[in-house]
Order: C-alpha cells, then sequence, then structure tokens
C-alpha cells in the first residue's frame, strides 16, 4: 500500500490489519485503555497479527509509551499550530505518537471540504488518514480528492454496533462494489470495511470480498473476555485471500 511520506519515511502497515476502536467506551478509556492495548499486544507479538488501536486524544502519548502498537487517532481538526483552543491539530497527535488518524466516523461525521482539508492537513503533519464512508457514492467522492486518504473504511451507520448482523453478511454488494469503484479511482487506497462485524467469519468474510481488513469496536471493547474476542477475529485476519 501507499503510505504517507514524512521526513525520509515512508509508513506503512502490515495487511491484512485489524483496527480497534476505543471509541469513548469507559472499558477502554485510561487505565482500562492500557489494559486492552496489553491485551492485543499481547495477541500481535505471539499471532503476528497487524493490529491498529484507534484511540482518545487524551489516551494516545500515554499509550506510546506504554506500547509497541500502532495508534491512529479518532479525529484530528483541519488546522495547523496556532490560535485554535479546544481543537485538536494534527501536529499534536503526530508528537504525542500517533501514526495515523481517522477522519469522518460515522460519529464523527465532516462535510467534503472539511474532509478534503483535513486529509490535507493530516498527511502534512505525516499521519496515515483512515477516511470513513457510509455508503458506495460517498467512498467515490472521498477516492477523487485530490488529497487522498491512504485508506477508506466502508461502514454503513446503520450496521454499527449491531450484534445480530454484520456489513459483510448483510451488505456483501456494498463491500465488492466500493472495492472495485475505489480500485479504479485511487488504485493506491487500501479499504477497510467495518459495522457490526462480530467474528471471525465476519473477517474473514470481508477480505474474501476484497477489503484489507476490518475496523470493529463493540465485539471487542464491550466483551466479557477481551483477549478472547481479540483472537477470534484476528484468526479471520488468516484467509488464503490478501488484498
Ligand atoms: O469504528 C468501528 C465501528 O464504527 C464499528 O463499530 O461496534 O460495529 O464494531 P462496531
Amino acid at each position: 500500500m501507499k503510505g504517507a511520506l514524512f521526513p525520509g519515511v515512508f509508513l506503512k502497515l502490515k495487511l491484512p490489519v485489524l483496527f480497534i476502536n476505543f471509541k469513548a467506551y469507559e472499558e477502554a478509556t485510561g487505565k482500562k485503555a492500557l489494559a486492552l492495548a496489553k491485551k492485543a499486544e499481547a495477541i500481535a507479538k505471539k499471532s503476528r497479527a497487524s493490529i491498529v488501536l484507534v484511540v482518545q486524544a487524551t489516551d494516545i502519548f500515554f499509550l506510546s509509551k506504554k506500547s509497541f502498537l500502532p495508534l491512529f487517532a479518532q479525529h484530528v481538526d483541519p488546522i495547523e499550530y496556532g490560535k485554535h483552543s479546544g481543537w485538536i491539530s494534527p501536529g499534536s497527535v503526530k508528537q504525542a505518537g500517533a501514526i495515523g488518524t481517522v477522519l469522518n466516523h460515522a460519529e464523527h461525521k465532516l462535510e467534503n471540504p472539511v474532509l478534503e482539508k483535513a486529509i490535507a492537513l493530516a498527511k502534512g503533519a505525516g499521519l496515515l488518514v483512515m477516511a470513513c464512508a457510509e455508503n458506495l457514492e460517498r467512498a467515490r467522492q472521498i477516492a477523487s480528492f485530490f488529497s487522498k486518504p491512504d485508506f477508506i473504511a466502508i461502514e454503513p451507520p446503520e450496521l454499527i454496533s449491531r450484534e445480530d448482523v454484520s456489513v459483510s453478511t448483510a451488505r456483501p454488494g456494498l463491500i465488492s462494489d466500493s472495492v472495485n469503484a475505489i480500485k479504479q479511482i485511487a488504485p493506491g487506497i487500501t479499504v477497510i470495511t467495518g459495522a457490526g462485524i462480530f467474528n471471525s467469519t465476519d473477517v474473514s468474510k470481508a477480505i474474501e470480498l476484497g477489503t484489507s481488513g476490518v475496523f470493529v469496536a463493540n465485539k471487542i471493547v464491550k466483551a466479557a473476555d477481551q483477549k478472547k474476542a481479540i483472537l477470534d477475529l484476528v484468526s479471520g485476519l488468516k484467509t488464503d485471500k490478501k488484498n
């Protein structure tokens, strides 16, 4: 995959990849964020699976000192350093230890002009960018931006946090159509999918449909046994078909 250029460094992630979104869940905040990071880290170490933690901005610095797993911010604002009280600058999350950021998550939506500016500034700060798209049309629009993200995550909002059905089973056509559309417009963008991903079959199906990883929250963060949940999902990454 193509990565963001940053003073002499070409950032890239091993694929397929499991992005764990800590959201603002209490079970994934502060000390509990560290406990979850350590569980994921132990599994990544043993299985050699590629796992990225998508954490709250306030936890990035602390987690970056305690865990070797790559960290993404959940959002950054389209600002540079300066007079912007209360905003999150791309440079600040980079300095805190994040290697990337999510933008336009369904729970933090951005209009296209704002999103494109945020992508440009985040990449300028040396961050990888994963932009979320709620449908095929939005995926096409984002892939056509002049400032392109490194990843597009296809996430139909109505399937987020569902435990009975996942995007892989409910909308396989959305996944394959998005992969084809994005590859035609911008072949360098890596496609990820998320929403309701609940077991290893959901993960392997997403990969068979052409994506290079999954974006998961509920199944892991809210699990009674987080370690078991991560192990289950990671086992789904091991498919013969790699994108
Ligand atoms: O960011 C990942 C996401 O929104 C999917 O959430 O809880 O359905 O795994 P969840």
